[in-house]
Formats: C-alpha cells, structure tokens, sequence
C-alpha cells in the first residue's frame, strides 16, 4: 500500500505531481510519502498495541532526517548501525531510550557516545566486542544494557548478499556458545546481559524461517531465565519484504506480527523490532529525466540523468524496481524492450535490460517505484555526482528534506597538497 497514484495523467505522491517536483528540485531526486510511511508504522504498531513493544526503525534503510523525525513522532525508536546514525536518529528526535546500536564494529568512540548518550541497548556480536564494551563503560562509570546478537543457523531464503543468519556470515556470536558468553557477561563489569537479539536477513517473502529464529531465541531466553539471568527483552530484529513487483506477494505485517506473538506466548519480555524496508521501501520513488534514446545494434537505450550512484540495488543485487512513466503513455500505446541505463562509465550502470516500456523521448520523466528503502542510503558521489537530493510529501505540501550540493560544496572537503604548483 502507498500513496503514489496518477491523476489527470500525472503520476502523483499524494497530492503533488512529479511533475512539478523534478520542476522544482531538478532530477534526479528522491520523494517520500509522509502518509505512506505513517501507514506502514502504525500498522505494526497497531498490531502489538497491548505489549511491550520497541519498533526500532532501521535508520539504514533510510536515514533521511525528515523520515526518521517523521517516525520518531509516532514513537518509533531507532536500530542504528553507526555513530552516524546515531547522531542523526537523536537530531531527529528519537530519545536515547529508544536506540538499540546493532553492528558487527563498534570502535570506541561509538561506543563511548552510545554510553554518553544512554541508549537503550547494545547488540554485541562477539566476545571481543564484549570485552571492549566492558572496558569503556568502566572507564565511563556506566552501565551498558547488552543483547548478544545470536546466529541461528537459519537460512532466510532471500538474496544471498542480505541472508545473515549462517554460519558462514560474520553475524551473531556462535548459537552453541550463547549460553556460555551470557556467564561471560555476567561476571563482566558494567555491562547487563538483558536481552538476545536476532536478525536473518532482509526482504523475507516468507516468515517460516523467521519463526526457526525466534523460536530459538525464547528458548534460549526461558533457559537463561531458569538460570537466574535477568533477560527482559527480546529482539526480533527485521527483514520483512515487501513486494517490488505486482507478482510479489509477501507475508503481511499483520500475519508477522500475529506469528511474533505466537512464539512469544506467556514470556513476559519487552519485544524489540527492527524494521527498515518495510517502512520506508514503497514510501520512496526515485525521479528521474531520460537524457537520451540510443539505438545501437538493434537495441535501444533509453539513458536516464539518474544512475548506480542514485539508486544502486540493480547493480548491486540485481534487484527489479519498476520503472513508469510519470505521464501516462496514450492510450494503446504500444510497448517496446528496452534497456533503461545511467549516466556512469560502467556497464552495471544498468537498471533493466529488455524491459517492456511504452514510448519514450527525450526530457520524459520516469519513476522508480519501491525506492525508499536502501535507495538514497546506499548512494555515492561515483563519477562526481553531487548527492541526490530527496524530498518529503505531505497532502498537498512538498519539503526539500535534503538538498542537492552544490560544485563547490561537493569539492569543498578536498585539497590538492601544497606541493603540487598549481
Ligand atoms: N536489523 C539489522 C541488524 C539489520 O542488519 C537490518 C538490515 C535491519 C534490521 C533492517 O532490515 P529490513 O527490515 O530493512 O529488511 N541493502 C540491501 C538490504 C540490506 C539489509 C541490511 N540489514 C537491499 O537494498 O536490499
């Protein structure tokens, strides 16, 4: 569900055209739906509305800080994965208490600002981490409430580059050893082992493999608590999917969520979640101008000003997004393959290959559909491309919630040494 639709032959974000926003803020750019992403938080959120529930918004799907603040209002809390996201979840106003810090890398200092701050948790991911952890909260004179991040030997079933629950992937410490490292932390100062978190991968079509996971972890949970440990969360982590393409039909956040309580029965434990994609990821298109048509040995080219800088999952993943056309085509129109490509010196720069399109010419506007989620995070600045810049809609208001920089802005942090004569 979103809030992308056409009218009077316009694709639209609620009640604002494309049009008018490529007009606006150039292209290529990025544009939110503010309705659609209050949708999709409030159906979860609905759904656990008489427990104990943390809905930690992945901040690396999007970590836009008009969409985080818009989030954070609802009472969303934040997974962070950086001292980055960090500052930017607190800046748009998610409490301290709200912060879950997830991530296999913690250096210090993030670790320090974490405890500075006085986050909600930490999933630590190994021993050394630990130890680390232990170390700066005592030099701190504070206490870090901990969750060991297990790896459940379960397989997600989605891509392979984003599958993290084998043993194969650098996530999680060891399931056989769990129990063992909460003895470790136990006897650790300044850390408090009070949660077991756990996260397979994302865009999951099917939940059966998250209920192996979950199970896992509230068996380990009710062993640990037999055994005196103070375990009061539990963190089911994210990955829901969400479909890229009419065909695609995932699990709903009512079915999940209906099977998060299934498997958490009696336990009283607060829930952590930590969705991403299935908040921000059809809350979010990519716009884009076609520069060129180039026909060439019997293909035909349609170059986009946007490419794998702006928008890298189909050259990262292979990944679909659908492409339309911001003016509906004529009626009857006839549709043609295609390979839609960018701008960028590399033969990956390739969003489609032979994708059925209706006519296009120069200056058309097309869109990206499903591309609010590790759309614009996942960006560079590859071929010197300042940032794409993102807009945030609600009813009939547009926000610039990020601009373009400029030449000099993009060039501003660099130098040519001293002793190079110029
Ligand atoms: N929690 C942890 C610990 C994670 O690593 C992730 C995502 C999430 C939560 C949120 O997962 P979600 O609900 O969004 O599926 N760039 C890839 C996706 C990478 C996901 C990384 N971790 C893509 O564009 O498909």
């Amino acid at each position: 569900m979103n809030h992308f639709g056409y009218r009077n032959g316009v694709l639209h974000c609620e009640d604002v055209s494309l049009e008018a926003i490529a007009r606006e803020l150039g292209t290529p750019a990025y544009v939110y739906s503010d309705a659609t992403l209050r949708r999709h938080f409030n159906v979860l959120a609905d759904a656990f509305a008489d427990k104990k529930v943390l809905i930690a918004y992945a901040v690396k799907s999007n970590s836009n800080l008009g969409v985080i603040a818009t989030l954070a209002a609802l009472g969303a809390g934040a997974d962070v994965v950086s001292g980055g996201e960090l500052m930017k979840a607190m800046e748009a106003g998610v409490p301290a208490d709200r912060i879950v810090f997830s991530g296999v890398a913690k250096t210090r200092e993030e670790m320090r600002l974490g405890l500075e701050r006085g986050i909600f948790q930490f999933n630590v991911e190994s021993l050394p981490e630990l130890h680390r952890l232990s170390a700066v909260a005592q030099e701190m004179n504070k206490r870090a409430p901990i969750a060991f991040r297990v790896n459940p030997h379960v397989e997600a079933g989605g891509h392979a580059h984003i599958s993290t629950g084998t043993p194969e992937t650098k996530f999680g410490i060891a399931w056989h050893e769990a129990e063992h490292f909460y003895e470790v932390a136990s006897r650790l100062p300044n850390v408090d082992p009070v949660g077991i978190a756990v996260h397979i991968g994302s865009q999951i079509m099917r939940i059966d493999p998250m209920r192996a996971a979950w199970e896992k972890v509230v068996s380990l949970a009710r062993r640990l608590r037999e055994r005196g440990f103070g375990i009061t969360r539990v963190d089911f982590g994210g990955g829901l999917g969400v479909p890229y393409k009419d065909s695609e039909d995932p699990d709903s956040p009512t079915i999940y969520a209906r099977q998060a309580r299934e498997v958490l029965g009696n336990l009283d434990v607060q829930l952590i979640l930590e969705p991403g994609r299935l908040i921000s990821g059809n809350a979010g298109v990519l716009i884009s101008r076609v520069e060129y048509i180039k026909e060439r040995d019997g293909r035909t080219f349609v170059i986009l000003d946007a490419g794998m800088n702006d928008l890298m999952r189909p050259a990262l993943y292979g990944a679909h997004h659908e492409v339309l056309p911001v003016r509906t085509p004529a009626m009857g129109a006839p549709r043609s393959a295609v390979d839609l490509v960018g701008p960028i010196c590399e033969s990956t720069d390739r969003f489609a290959k032979d994708r059925p399109m209706p006519p296009l010419k120069e200056g058309d506007l097309v869109a990206f559909m499903t591309a609010g989620a590790y759309g614009a995070t996942l960006s560079s600045q590859y071929n010197s491309r300042p940032l794409v810049a993102e807009a945030l809609v609600r009813g009939d208001a547009c926000v610039v919630v990020r601009r373009r920089p400029t030449f000099d802005e993009m060039i501003a942090l660099e130098r040519a040494p001293d002793w190079v004569a110029r």
